[in-house]
């Protein structure tokens, strides 16, 4: 397995609406984030070239497209975003979408992380959507059948982090979203967890938002960020 830097484990969300104020605090936070995660609203707002952009000044990018059509249009799409130069790509934990995704980036070091179940949604949704499952044996479903499938690792929320670890042991990128600096704004964050108790959950990749982006200094916090993960690493 291979061994991840450390910086690398802290993914900085751009949730911002502009391409300019992505730009703006990527260059404030300088060395101090090496990995960020670009999402849907960003990429309508034309943030796909910063994909290219921050590739080429040697950092990591997460696109989180959360894709999810039929295994052609998956496929193609997968390989278009092998040529942005991102690393992580999002894809719904659907067997032929997974599969698609991965026939899509054969050959290259992009990796696939498959969305098990939306953390918006509870029992009575899957019910309401036609499922027979609650959400806890749909996320274990998905996540195993997504190992057996080949997946390079899942989005996780911060609470199934520790039992998905046990079930699918080593191998599998385990990223989670939801952390929270001890003392900082849950804003509409339900359940949280500190970047140490995350890490020590087994997390592998932590994906912050607002305790960075919406900091009174953001280089800051990342770095107090960064520090706490380091001392969980050990
Ligand atoms: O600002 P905050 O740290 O809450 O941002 C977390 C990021 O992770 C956002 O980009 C959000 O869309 C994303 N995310 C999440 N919960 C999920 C899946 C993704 O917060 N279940």
């Amino acid at each position: 397995m291979s061994v991840i830097d450390p910086r690398d484990r802290m993914i900085v969300a751009l949730d911002l609406p502009s391409v300019r104020e992505a730009e703006a605090l990527v260059d404030q936070l300088g060395d101090s984030v090496s990995f960020y995660k670009i999402g849907m609203e960003l990429v309508y707002a034309g943030g796909l070239d910063l994909v290219r952009q921050l590739s080429s000044r040697g950092k990591k990018v997460f696109l989180d497209l959360k894709l999810h059509d039929i295994p052609n249009t998956v496929e193609k799409a997968t390989a278009r975003v092998v040529d942005l130069g991102a690393t992580f790509l999002t894809v719904h934990a659907f067997p032929q979408t997974m599969k698609a995704a991965l026939a899509g980036k054969a050959g290259s070091p992009l990796k696939i992380l498959g969305v098990t179940v939306m953390t918006s949604y509870n029992d009575d949704d899957l019910i309401e959507a036609g499922y027979a499952m609650g959400v806890r044996d749909l996320v274990a479903h998905r996540a195993v059948q997504a190992k057996q499938i080949g997946i390079n690792g899942l989005i996780l929320s911060p609470e199934e982090v520790g039992a998905m670890r046990a079930l699918l042991g080593p191998g599998m990128a385990l990223v989670t979203p939801g952390i929270r600096p001890a003392g900082s704004s849950k804003g509409d964050q339900k359940r949280v967890m500190t970047p140490g108790e995350a890490i020590r959950a087994g997390a592998d990749h932590l994906v912050i938002g607002r305790p960075v982006t919406a900091a009174a200094d953001p280089k800051l916090a990342a770095d107090a960020i960064f520090a706490e993960i380091r001392a969980a690493i050990g």
